[in-house]
């Protein structure tokens, strides 16, 4: 199954509602980047804006942390079940006890690995979590390029998963990706495993968003 997520950052952010609404029927849920200034050179939304969204719109939200510090913030979100909260790698200092307190909550625990961290370093971890992000770009900033060197990343992820017969083979684990997916790359990730796209400029580069994501599911499940 394909599921698409319209990463929020990349709409436009004074109709923010009007987007949503719009999209709610065609997308699986919304991707919320939350962003410290400090994990990554960018600042956005924290609580309040994401409570905000969620009294708007009955689909799960997808919130991808790029913080120092997850565990304060984890432990005041509210999210309805289906959500899911992705701590990153790079800053999580105790992924077990994150991923536990992420499943108390009944909120899908999932864990990120930015480009420049070997994939290799998720390994030990992956039967805590249900959820695995490979970033496809420098986690700050949509409308960058697609990182090629991501591709044998997710490969290797799933050789070693199916060496190790984790959870993959019984579809009880999901591998996601984020950045620069769009109408060129979306069949190929897809044909390679890949079940849940963030997608930003990819939808809303296009003035027809509507019709960009129902694309984005044409080329997505033709394989
Ligand atoms: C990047 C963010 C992404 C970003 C995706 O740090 O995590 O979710 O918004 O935007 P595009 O699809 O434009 O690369
Ligand atoms: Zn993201």
């Amino acid at each position: 199954m394909i599921n698409i997520y319209p990463s929020l950052i990349s709409a436009d952010l004074m109709n923010l509602e009007k987007e949503i609404k719009l999209l709610e029927p065609y997308c699986t849920g919304f991707h919320i980047d939350v962003m410290d200034n400090h994990f990554v050179p960018n600042l956005t939304w924290g609580k309040m804006f994401i409570d905000a969204i969620g009294k708007i719109t009955k689909k799960p939200l997808w919130v991808h942390l790029m913080i120092d510090n997850p565990s304060i913030f984890i432990d005041t979100l509210v999210l309805s079940p289906e959500s899911i909260l992705t701590f990153h790698i790079e800053s999580a200092s105790d992924v077990k006890k994150l991923s536990r307190r992420i499943k108390e909550k009944n909120i899908i625990p999932s864990i990120a690995v930015s480009p420049k961290t070997p994939v290799e370093k998720i390994f030990p971890f992956l039967d805590l979590v249900d959820h695995i992000l490979i970033m496809t770009v420098e986690p700050g900033f949509s409308g960058q390029c697609f990182l090629q060197s991501s591709k044998s990343k997710i490969e290797k992820l799933f050789s070693h998963v199916n060496i190790s017969k984790l959870k993959v083979s019984d579809l009880r684990i999901k591998i996601s990706v984020d950045g620069g997916v769009g109408r060129e790359n979306i069949g190929e990730l897809a044909k390679i495993g890949v079940s849940d796209f963030a997608v930003g400029s990819g939808i809303f580069d296009y003035k027809n968003r509507v019709e960009a994501i129902k694309k984005l599911y044409e080329l997505a499940k033709k394989i």
